[in-house]
């Protein structure tokens, strides 16, 4: 048996290979130009690029203008927005540590687009900050004081599908290995999932195989759409944690579905339909739900939500509660986690030759730091 570490051994997911099982979760910069990334992005991704993270998963990204969820979230709806990926990307790969995968996760944001960045309020945008009409699985505005969508028809469906066609297209140009369908936090997918947010009394409406209708034929579709040598993933809402919304044994269903139509991998998320719900928020929160979905379903199952230091993702990995695991805020906080988990976990990882002397082997900082 070796001994290294689960955290630092490849993960096959679906066709690809990632050289470790630490991914960095997708995370919104709201920084882009009309949905095209900026010199901000290219900060991050290369930083990122070279953390030590096996994947690297670009932040929410909307397949249309109006998918988006704030004036400044990426898109992938114009060659423009192509072009400026593809800039982006190049320079991460340049600098990108040996085998560092880069994956998308397509967006629509639904009822809970046409809003403020975060640092603005994250609130619905107001008259004269230049909103635009919301579409959703109902007419039911997010709470109060959100703008009230448009229910999609079934010819919007399908337009709404097609366009995470295209943008599934330009990512596979983009030379991405892995693309995720963002289907939890409240966005398009989880508003036709969630009987909350979903009173439609149609073909994608009621009962929960309606209601997982739309995901699994975006799922059909973008699978069919890209080659199999991209994994296509999903990020899973597995509670609405809240009376009468979405329960793992819903997501354990849907999930086993989309495994049935392609689905290479879950990232087991939750939370964000319902601005009322009580989340229970603590270290691993959602390892519980990861556990389930995979004993359940037998996919790929990444955990995600207050996982912070090695030792703990080690742990989650060691006990097969999953399979992967993503950090976000940590790699904010740190975008060396990768290299002091190698530290930590006794793994001698790949550092940039630029930056090596800086390892603990070859400088006492760390220790110095706290004398
Ligand atoms: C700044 C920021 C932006 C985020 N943007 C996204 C996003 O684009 N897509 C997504 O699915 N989750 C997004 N999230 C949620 C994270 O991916 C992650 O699931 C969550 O922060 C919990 O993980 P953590 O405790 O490691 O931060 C974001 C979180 C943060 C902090």
């Amino acid at each position: 048996m070796s001994n290294t570490p689960k955290l630092f051994t490849p993960l096959k997911i679906g066709p690809v290979t990632a050289p470790n099982r630490i991914a960095v979760a997708p995370m919104c910069q709201y920084t882009a130009d009309d949905g095209s990334m900026t010199d901000w992005h290219l900060q991050h991704l290369m930083t990122l690029g070279m953390s030590g993270a096996g994947l690297v998963m670009i932040e929410a990204t909307g397949v249309e203008r109006r998918g988006r969820i704030t004036h400044g979230c990426v898109g992938l709806y114009s060659d423009a927005n192509e072009r400026a990926m593809a800039r982006v990307l190049a320079a991460a790969r340049a600098v990108q540590l040996p085998g560092t995968l880069f994956g998308i996760q397509l967006q629509h944001a639904g009822r809970k687009a046409s809003s403020q960045r975060p640092w603005e309020s994250g609130a619905a945008l107001k008259a004269d900050q230049d909103p635009w009409q919301t579409v959703s699985a109902s007419a039911k505005a997010f709470g109060p004081n959100w703008h009230t969508p448009e229910a999609l028809d079934e010819a919007g469906i399908a337009r709404t599908i097609e366009a995470f066609v295209q943008a599934a297209k330009r990512s596979v140009r983009l030379g991405l290995d892995v693309i995720e369908l963002h289907m939890t936090h409240g966005y398009l997918v989880h508003q036709f999932f969630s009987p909350i947010s979903n009173n439609r009394t149609d073909n994608y409406g009621g009962s929960l195989e309606n209601r997982m209708r739309f995901g699994i034929e975006l799922m059909q579709a973008v699978y069919a759409a890209v080659p199999k040598t991209v994994a296509v993933g999903v990020r899973i809402a597995a509670s609405d944690w809240v009376e009468g919304g979405v329960t793992v044994d819903e997501a354990v269903t849907f999930t086993a579905k989309l495994k049935e139509q392609g689905a290479a991998y879950a990232c087991v998320s939750s939370g964000g339909l319902d601005p009322a719900a009580k989340i229970t928020v603590g270290p691993g929160y959602q390892v519980g739900f990861a556990d389930e979905i995979k004993k359940k379903t037998g996919i790929t199952t990444r955990a995600v939500g207050m996982i912070v230091s090695p030792e703990q993702a080690e742990e989650i990995l060691i006990k097969g509660q999953a399979d992967q695991i993503a950090l976000a805020r940590a790699f904010l906080d740190n975008p060396r986690w990768g290299w002091h988990a190698a530290d930590a976990l006794g793994v001698d990882l790949h550092r940039p030759p630029q930056y090596d002397r800086a390892r603990k082997a070859l400088w006492p900082g760390e220790a110095l730091k706290h004398k």
